[in-house]
């Protein structure tokens, strides 16, 4: 008896623990700029994706969902740029940004009554969240704030609330990727050492708490799985091997290209192709980035 109970644990494990890319037939995103493609879900489940990224090309999910997906996966993009996970603990740049609190509300109206072209189920659905690079981004300077893991710890209460809520509303697999190393932004190296100190302690501390949190819920709901992905060797790999790699700098972008271009590869002399940069501008890392990143989170959800 004893025996049997143990094997029947171990294959219970391993159901829980085993590949599920390959039956994911949804993925909804939710996160800010890095992963927006300008999806408007209150326009209408159906309505078009107008693909607006800050990659200057596809984004992690559009690579996800649409290049490296091994059946075919919808997508359900719900992320907004500058989005941060509550509007009312970090303020987004601007009141129209739609915060991770506002995205979970849309999903539980629009997405989780399953209407026709989202008839999603817990077992064939994968949740990917990314988020944290404007709460930190946005909160590291904050005077008010007087200790930085007590307001992270709030963050995090407040986040996975919203991540019940997807729970209650039937989700039962999870992605979830680290806030990348944005102390190598160039936005944060120009303002100097000091500032990239502070926020790459900042950065720490959020991740770590993330990390725990995410293994509580875990914890807490039978039959749920979670993928953390940990976007910062990759970054980190990139950037330290940046010549290796074909980028042609680690710490700057092209003032030319920061708004976007009209084409992947566009020239604008003495700058190097667009594509051969890291960085698009202060804040954003090119598609050649965000197609590595999509590669490596396929490979991951299918150990
Ligand atoms: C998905 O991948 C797993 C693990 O590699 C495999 O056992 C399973 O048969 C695959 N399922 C489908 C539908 O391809
Ligand atoms: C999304 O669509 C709704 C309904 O059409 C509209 O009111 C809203 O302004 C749109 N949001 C954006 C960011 O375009
Ligand atoms: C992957 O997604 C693309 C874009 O939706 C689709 O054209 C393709 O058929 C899908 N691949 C598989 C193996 O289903
Ligand atoms: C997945 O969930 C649906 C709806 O709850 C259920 O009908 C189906 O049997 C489940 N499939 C598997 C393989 O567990
Ligand atoms: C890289 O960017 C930095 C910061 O903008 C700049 O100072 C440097 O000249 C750039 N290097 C090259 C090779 O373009």
């Amino acid at each position: 008896m004893r025996l049997a109970f143990f094997v029947w644990s171990i294959v219970d494990l391993a159901a829980v623990v085993s590949a599920k890319w390959n039956t994911t037939k949804f993925l909804f995103a939710f996160g800010d700029s890095y992963t927006t493609d300008g999806f408007n879900i209150s326009a209408g489940v159906d309505s078009p994706v107008p693909g607006f990224t800050s990659s200057n090309g596809p984004n992690w999910v559009q690579f996800l969902g649409g290049t490296y997906n091994i059946t075919d996966t919808k997508v359900f993009n719900l992320a907004s740029g500058g989005a941060t996970i509550d509007a009312a603990l970090v303020a987004p740049f601007q009141p129209t940004v739609l915060s991770i609190v506002d995205q979970v509300e849309q999903f539980h109206q629009i997405l989780a009554p399953k209407p026709s072209g989202a008839q999603w189920s817990g077992n064939n659905s994968l949740f990917a969240i990314w988020i944290g690079i404007n709460d930190v981004g946005n909160s590291f300077g904050r005077s008010d704030i007087k200790s930085q893991t007590q307001f992270h710890a709030t963050l995090m209460k407040r986040l996975f609330g919203q991540v019940d809520t997807l729970y209650q509303d039937g989700a039962r697999q999870f992605l979830f990727l680290t806030v990348p190393p944005t102390n190598r932004a160039p936005l944060i190296l120009v303002q100097g050492p000091k500032v990239a100190a502070s926020i790459t302690s900042a950065l720490a501390d959020y991740n770590q708490q993330l990390v725990a949190n995410i293994k509580a819920f875990e914890a807490k709901h039978r039959g749920v799985i979670t993928t953390i992905f940990d976007t910062r060797p990759i970054f980190n790999t990139l950037l330290d091997m940046s010549a290796t790699f074909g980028f042609v700098n680690q710490t700057g972008f092209c003032d030319a290209y920061q708004n976007g271009t009209p084409d992947t590869n566009t020239e604008i002399p003495p700058c190097a192709p667009v594509s051969s940069y890291f960085w698009l501008n202060s804040l954003h890392p090119l598609f050649t980035v965000h197609n590595i990143l999509a590669k490596a989170i396929a490979t991951k959800l299918s150990l």
